[in-house]
């Protein structure tokens, strides 16, 4: 089970996010309990850890993983947006941490069924919770045109948007992973293939899982979740999560509301949070070498006033 997903910057997020062993930390990506097991081995007697996934594999490979740890562990299978409500069914109200690894794990990547990566051929469904109903055939063989583009370009950042969409529109039924590969590679240049393959992957995985919005919604209801001192930790991989991150850190350490004119004066507010990390956290280059996978990875951290 350890090779289901290697933690990325675990100890950094162990250093930024654990301040009192006997509380109770979320991780709402538990994933293959990673980060959820060095957290379990860091915490007291009395800690207790919640760990979090979409995923039905992910909860059961963290339930094994974990298992060692009895009754100090939960684990729960919803979307994170879900968790202030899901806490407050269970009579939790107060966190000394949260902990969000943002995106897939290695193994949903690897698993080439569920139409997570391009190098693998499998059917296009690129669900997280595989209770949703709209999977990755439904976006790209039943949205429109114009959808689509604004998808590509939006989530994906794809110069080529425009093209690709025309192209699956009409290629449509696109249903495997191959097929949509075809796709993409007739619409750009062969240099460019492989960033842009990733980025139109990205792009449908993002709106299959509503993962924008998902993170929005769980970062809205973290200040009022964590006890003063309490710590947020947050790893994203690309630049649309980074900045929903970092402005919304920005936004709860002002202390002031901008009026967006200049004859109405800012409103001051109380800062909910501080920012810990200045620049975001990236990997050392030994841990790039042992896990690709951090390359990319940004962490950031604040902590309840
Ligand atoms: C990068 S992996 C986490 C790996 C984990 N930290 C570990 O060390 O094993 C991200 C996990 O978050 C889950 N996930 C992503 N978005 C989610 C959401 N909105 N709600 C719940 N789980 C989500 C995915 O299913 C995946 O298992």
């Amino acid at each position: 089970m350890s090779t289901y997903h290697e933690p990325v910057l675990a100890e950094e997020t162990l250093a930024l996010l654990i301040t009192d062993l006997d509380g109770i930390y979320v991780d709402g990506t538990v994933g293959g309990g990673g980060h959820a097991e060095k957290i379990c081995e860091h915490l007291g007697p009395r800690g207790h850890l919640i760990g979090i996934d979409a995923d039905a594999d992910a909860i059961e490979a963290s339930r094994t993983r974990l298992e060692r740890f009895g009754p100090r562990v939960t684990l729960m299978r919803t979307n994170f947006r879900h968790i202030a409500s899901e806490l407050g069914t269970r009579g939790v109200k107060h966190l000394a941490g949260i902990v969000l690894d943002l995106g897939v794990s290695s193994h949903q990547i690897d698993e080439a069924d569920r139409g997570f990566s391009f190098r693998a051929d499998g059917k296009l469904d690129m669900r997280m919770d595989s209770r949703r109903s709209v999977s990755a055939y439904e976006v790209i063989n039943g949205y429109s045109l114009e959808r689509l583009e604004a998808i590509l370009r939006e989530y994906g950042e794809e110069r080529a948007a425009r093209r690709i969409a025309r192209g699956l529109v009409y290629a449509r039924p696109v249903a495997t992973a191959l097929e949509l590969n075809e796709v993409v590679e007739r619409c750009v240049e062969g240099r460019y293939l492989t960033k842009s393959l990733a980025r139109v992957y990205q792009a449908i995985r993002i709106e299959v899982n509503g993962e924008l919005e998902s993170l929005r919604e769980a970062l809205d209801s973290i200040p009022d979740l964590l006890l003063p001192g309490g710590r947020c930790v947050v790893i994203a991989y690309h630049s649309l999560e980074d900045r929903i991150v970092k402005e919304f850190f920005r936004r709860e350490a002002a202390d002031r509301i901008p009026s967006q004119s200049k004859y109405i004066p800012d409103l001051p507010r109380l800062p909910r949070l501080e920012i810990l990390t200045r620049k975001p956290v990236t990997a050392a280059g030994q841990e790039i070498a042992r896990n690709p996978r951090a390359r990319s990875a940004k962490l950031r951290a604040a902590e309840r006033r």
